[in-house]
């Protein structure tokens, strides 16, 4: 009504006038007599933008009109087709939408802390008969979230099970879903495949085993940063498990050894050691030791100086609420001085004395290696000794000692006393010839 009064004054015309150009306007806007209707008909001086706005964030719309005249801009909502505002006057509840008009052409809507709901598009509306219209449209993007309901916590199941891991996310676009391990071990899915990332939101894994279990990691993401994501531990229970690389241990009298069992189990396992039903405890000859990794335990018994009650069976035993296991260790005597048992003084002596009187030259040199290597021995075997009375050091030479005498020594001694059995034997031929040839004397004489 107003616009039409305005209108009357200015161009001195009917207002039926007005209203026929008004609509000739509208549906020939460029007609060689369009300068009145350019002049007195608004016009959109741009297209509105689109926007894409993470939500929390501040939504701005500009419609641009030129030669408004005293027609009225108002913003509506297309989809559910209300009126947000006419001119800069708020018609809608919302309050978080203001209209100003700026250099005065632009019809500026602004929603701040943008909602989902907002999303949708947004006409600017000219009340002209008809009525002229722009839209544009609000997209709304929300970063990923996930959701705790119904996503998997930590899982805690047997070796063997079948584990479902789940993981819920919202956002806007839909988050795209991807499970990997915290440490960048590989995944067995389903089908026996091993994939360092799976895409998906449930992660199967059939039979699980103590190689599963650990920290996974559900990363959800729909390029609207920050992607987030979500820790679920999968604990894997199972019955401790031992492992024993050498079940026979040698040792001599005085040495430091070391037993070693590996064991597996989860939950956590209880590991002592055992010799004759008795547990033993750490002390100043034996020392048990345990390093830990994940669910592996290597135990390891020290003994710092084998005694003679040392020797026998040593038993590992590793338990978990699971069940228990124990495995066993033979700990064998190596005698140090097997060199002096097979050559006791009293043999030598005899040897020497028997071939001295044969091959004095060969057998004087035998006899002297022979004599040595004994004597290296009965020294070794002093020292051992002294060993039960103590001293680390001396101990330790000793064993080098007796290590160093023993293979090639050894061969030689074998070597000699075959050496000195035949000399024995040409000794005990050459006395029985000596022998029957004194007879056959005596008996020559007897008889003469
Ligand atoms: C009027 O506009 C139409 C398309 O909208 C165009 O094809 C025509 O050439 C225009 N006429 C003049 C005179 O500008
Ligand atoms: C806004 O988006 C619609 C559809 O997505 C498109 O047709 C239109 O051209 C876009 N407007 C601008 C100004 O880019
Ligand atoms: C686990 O899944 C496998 C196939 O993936 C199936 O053969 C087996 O029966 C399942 N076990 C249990 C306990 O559900
Ligand atoms: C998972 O999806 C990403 C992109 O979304 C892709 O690059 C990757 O190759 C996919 N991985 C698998 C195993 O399908
Ligand atoms: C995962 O396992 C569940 C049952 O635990 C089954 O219903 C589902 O189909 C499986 N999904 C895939 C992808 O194997
Ligand atoms: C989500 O996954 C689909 C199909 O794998 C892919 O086309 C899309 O680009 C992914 N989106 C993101 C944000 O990674
Ligand atoms: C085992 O210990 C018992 C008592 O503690 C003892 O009588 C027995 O002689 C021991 N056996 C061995 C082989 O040491």
């Amino acid at each position: 009504m107003i616009f039409a009064f305005i209108l009357i004054i200015s161009n001195c015309c009917v207002v039926i006038n007005s209203s026929i150009q008004s609509n000739e306007a509208a549906e020939h806007p460029n007609e060689t007599n369009s300068y009145i209707q350019d002049r007195d008909i608004p016009k959109f001086g741009e297209p509105i933008q689109n926007q894409t706005i993470a939500v929390g964030r501040e939504a701005v719309f500009s419609c641009v009109v030129d030669n408004l005249q005293t027609y009225k801009i108002a913003w509506l909502k297309v989809d559910t087709q209300t009126i947000l505002s006419i001119q800069t006057h708020i018609i809608t509840k919302n309050h978080r939408m203001t209209v100003s008009h700026v250099e005065n052409r632009a019809w500026v809507l602004r929603i701040r802390d943008v909602k989902e709901s907002d999303k949708g598009w947004y006409m600017c509306q000219i009340n002209t008969d008809p009525m002229k219209n722009q839209v544009g449209y609000l997209n709304v993007v929300v970063p990923p979230d996930i959701l705790d309901y119904p996503t998997s916590t930590d899982m805690v199941v047997r070796e063997g099970s079948n584990v479902t891991l789940k993981c819920a996310a919202r956002g806007s676009p839909q988050p795209n879903i991807t499970w990997r391990r915290e440490g960048g071990e590989s995944i067995a899915i389903s089908g026996q495949r091993e994939v360092v990332t799976f895409n998906g939101s449930i992660l199967n894994i059939s039979r699980v085993n103590r190689l599963h279990m650990g920290a996974y990691l559900c990363i959800a993401s729909n390029g609207i940063p920050p992607t987030v994501s979500k820790r679920v531990m999968l604990i894997v229970h199972f019955p401790p498990m031992l492992m024993i690389q050498n079940q026979l241990v040698g040792s001599a009298i005085g040495q430091k050894i070391m037993l070693e069992c590996q064991s597996e189990a989860y939950p956590k396992s209880i590991n002592y050691w055992m010799k004759n039903e008795t547990i033993i405890t750490k002390g100043k000859r034996f020392e048990p030791v345990e390093t830990e990794n994940a669910y592996k335990v290597i135990m390891k018994l020290t003994i710092n100086s084998v005694g003679q009650n040392d020797f026998g069976a040593y038993k590992c035993v590793s338990k978990n609420s699971l069940g228990d296991t124990d495995g066993t260790i033979k700990l064998y005597h190596i005698p140090q001085a097997t060199l002096q048992t097979t050559l006791p003084p009293t043999t030598t002596t005899t040897r020497m004395v028997t071939t001295t009187a044969v091959h004095p030259n060969m057998i004087e040199k035998s006899n002297h290696k022979t004599r040595e290597e004994y004597l290296t021995h009965k020294n070794g075997g002093t020292s051992n000794n002294n060993n039960n009375r103590n001293s680390d050091t001396r101990d330790r030479d000793h064993r080098h000692q007796s290590e160093s005498i023993s293979s090639t020594e050894v061969q030689k001694m074998k070597e000699n006393e075959i050496a000195s059995s035949t000399s024995r034997l040409s000794s005990q031929t050459l006395a029985a010839l000596i022998y029957s040839l004194l007879c056959y004397c005596c008996l020559q004489i007897y008889l003469h």
